[in-house]
């Protein structure tokens, strides 16, 4: 049986990736690498448990030691990579988490990977990489890479590492830069999970700056089967972007949730911006249709609505979350830093 290594499977994007993934290749084997930080959660894969080719290892991507025995332990054929600090939030206020997961982590995997020969490592990474666009334009790969925030610059030095490892070593490598994720079990820091669940909870929902940041949106099944279709076709040493042509801005966003829920605009609250808050980001996605064939299979507004019935029928999931150490840690400081604008 070939082995599928997948590092932060117990995270949002990696979970639903490999809950995909086990229902349609059940002759692949995959292992799931993740330290369980706050936002990796066994959980995520309860329903996975059991199958007979999962496999979960409890380990970090920036303990070479530990990176070291799980590739010594299993042979992998790909590897695909979704452990990361992933909330920009966050990486303001502690980027050095960020540089050691996001950039270490993955000179780890790439070292033991290129060592262990595997045929595939496929890099999830993300469309800010590129910066900050202006009204009109679109992200393509060949746009300049621009991070603004510590989590993007982060990602961006590992994408950096990659390029080189392909050019000197001819390293079997391919990147992925997708926009915006939604969908179940999204870590309630994030946009869209977290006005469902304050909405649910009629609290209020702060909305950055002026609202009028426009973010690209993908449902994350969609991403999974982008991350499907490079690992099947893609090109080595190229970069795909995934994205859905789905662009909204923030305020009108969080009004669509509230629709949805039957909630009051009476809970939005504007509050300061976040700190080298990236305008807008728009994908254009023309590579991986026209080269690999990639469509979205879902439609925004259908999946948007199944999302909101997830986060309603599944409040024991995220209330355990909301009540955690690090929900209440990170409110803390989001009242001290942004301050709630009344
Ligand atoms: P997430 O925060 O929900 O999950 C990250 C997972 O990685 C968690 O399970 C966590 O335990 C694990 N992890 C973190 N540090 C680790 C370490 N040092 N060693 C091993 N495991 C570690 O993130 P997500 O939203 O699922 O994002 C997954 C990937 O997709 C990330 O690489 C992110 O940059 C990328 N991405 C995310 C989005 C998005 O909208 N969420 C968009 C584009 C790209
Ligand atoms: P987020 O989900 O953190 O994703 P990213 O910063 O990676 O795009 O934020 C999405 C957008 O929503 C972004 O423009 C910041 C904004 N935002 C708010 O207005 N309020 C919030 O509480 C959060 C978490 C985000």
């Amino acid at each position: 049986m070939e082995t599928m290594l997948v590092t932060g499977g117990a995270g949002f994007i990696g979970s639903n990736f490999i809950r995909y993934m086990l229902n349609k290749y059940p002759d692949i084997k995959i292992v799931n690498f993740d330290a369980l930080t706050y936002a990796g959660n066994l959980e995520n894969l309860t329903d996975c448990e059991n199958k007979p080719n999962y496999i979960f290892v409890k380990g970090n991507i920036t303990n070479k030691e530990e990176v070291d025995y799980i590739f010594s332990k299993y042979k992998f054929k790909w590897v695909i990579n979704f452990a990361a600090e992933s909330h920009v939030d966050k990486s303001i206020l502690n980027p050095m988490a960020f540089a050691e997961t996001n950039f270490i982590g993955v000179c780890n995997l790439l070292d033991s990977s290129r060592k262990n020969d595997v045929s595939l490592f496929i890099q999830v990474s993300t469309d800010e990489v590129y910066g900050s666009l202006g009204d009109s334009g679109y992200f393509t790969e060949n746009s300049p890479i621009k991070p603004n925030s510590p989590y993007a610059a982060s990602k961006a030095a590992a994408d950096l590492m990659i390029r080189a490892y392909f050019k000197t070593y001819g390293f079997p490598a391919i990147i992925t830069r997708c926009c915006n994720n939604y969908g179940p079990y999204q870590f309630p820091e994030k946009l869209i999970p977290l006005v469902i669940t304050n909405a649910l909870e009629d609290k209020p929902i702060p909305v950055y700056g002026d609202g009028k940041n426009v973010r690209d949106w993908i449902y994350v099944i969609d991403h999974a089967r982008g991350i499907e279709i490079v690992w099947q076709k893609g090109k080595i040493g190229e970069v795909y972007n995934i994205g859905a042509s789905q662009e909204l801005t923030n305020i009108d966003l969080v009004k669509k949730i509230l629709n949805i829920l039957g909630k009051p605009e009476t809970l939005i609250k504007y509050v300061t911006d976040r700190p080298g808050h990236d305008r807008r980001y728009a994908i254009d996605a023309s590579k991986i249709r026209e080269e690999l064939g990639f469509y979205p299979a879902f439609s925004f507004d259908q999946a948007l609505k199944e999302t909101v019935n997830w986060y309603k029928d599944n409040r024991r999931w995220w209330e355990r979350i909301k009540s955690g150490a690090y929900t209440t840690y990170y409110e803390e400081w989001y009242k001290r830093q942004l301050g709630l604008k009344e």
